[in-house]
């Protein structure tokens, strides 16, 4: 039997949003990327000028804020639209300002406890795939599938310089890995809810794969097949 529930964490940049949204494809599933909600509550506060290092303010915003993941509702190239009080924020919750200031904001264990509780209430439903940090440690540790996604650090600043360049945004390869290797560092050393793989979680490590090899890898693993057997 496929599973119900799939939990995907690891870093930024590692492929995870990747495999968790073809899965929801292939499986015809619910998609919540999860760093959306701390991406609309940093981007709130930005927006409304409350300083980021204001844990009380930002905790309370983010338990008040009304936010909205849906399907697409464009052709823009976006999987899904995020609306923050009725405001379409999709492109704008991944400026580099709110990447800046994003780690800082979900390290609040306040605004963690706001934004697990709305994770754990789509869980319940079933069918569907979520994706983030600490699904399969913290938000779903019963999540009937968990993958680990990781690729190395330089190969994650190589995608993301790429997507942004596709986006025609300046990206120093450098400055990227350095952003990255301090989020990294940032999520897996926070006190609440750290970056790390659950102990049932399967490692997938997609340094040396393509984007194809590793989406087939993917549909074998909620197939219940070994992912480097025969295709
Ligand atoms: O995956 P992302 O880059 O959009 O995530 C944005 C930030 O949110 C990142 O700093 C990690 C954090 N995050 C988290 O702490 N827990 C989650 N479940 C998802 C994201």
């Amino acid at each position: 039997m496929r599973p119900s529930t799939i939990a995907i964490d690891g870093p930024a940049a590692s492929g995870k949003s990747t495999i968790g949204y073809h899965l929801s494809c292939y499986l015809s599933y619910l998609y919540l990327d999860t760093g959306v909600l701390y991406r609309a509550v940093t981007w709130a506060a930005l927006d409304r000028e409350i300083s980021i290092a204001d844990e009380a303010a930002v905790t309370h915003l983010a338990e008040g804020l009304h936010i909205d993941v849906m399907p697409s509702t464009e052709t823009d190239g976006r999987q899904y639209t995020v609306r923050v009080e009725g405001r379409d924020v999709t492109w704008a919750i991944r400026a580099p300002e709110v990447d800046a200031a994003v780690s800082p904001v979900s390290a609040y264990s306040g605004v963690r406890e706001a934004l697990t509780r709305r994770m754990r209430e789509i869980a319940a439903l079933g069918r569907v795939v979520m994706v983030g940090r600490d699904i399969g440690t913290v938000v779903i540790p019963d999540a009937d599938l968990k993958l680990y996604v990781i690729a190395s650090a330089e190969e994650r600043a190589h995608r993301r310089q790429l997507e942004r360049q596709t986006k025609g945004e300046r990206a120093e390869y450098e400055a990227v890995l350095e952003n990255l290797q301090q989020r990294d560092q940032i999520d897996s050393s926070r006190a609440a809810a750290p970056l790390k793989a659950a102990p049932d979680a399967i490692i997938f490590d997609n340094t040396d794969l393509s984007i194809d090899e590793m989406l087939k890898q993917a549909e074998r693993l909620v197939d219940g097949l070994d992912p480097n057997g025969c295709m």
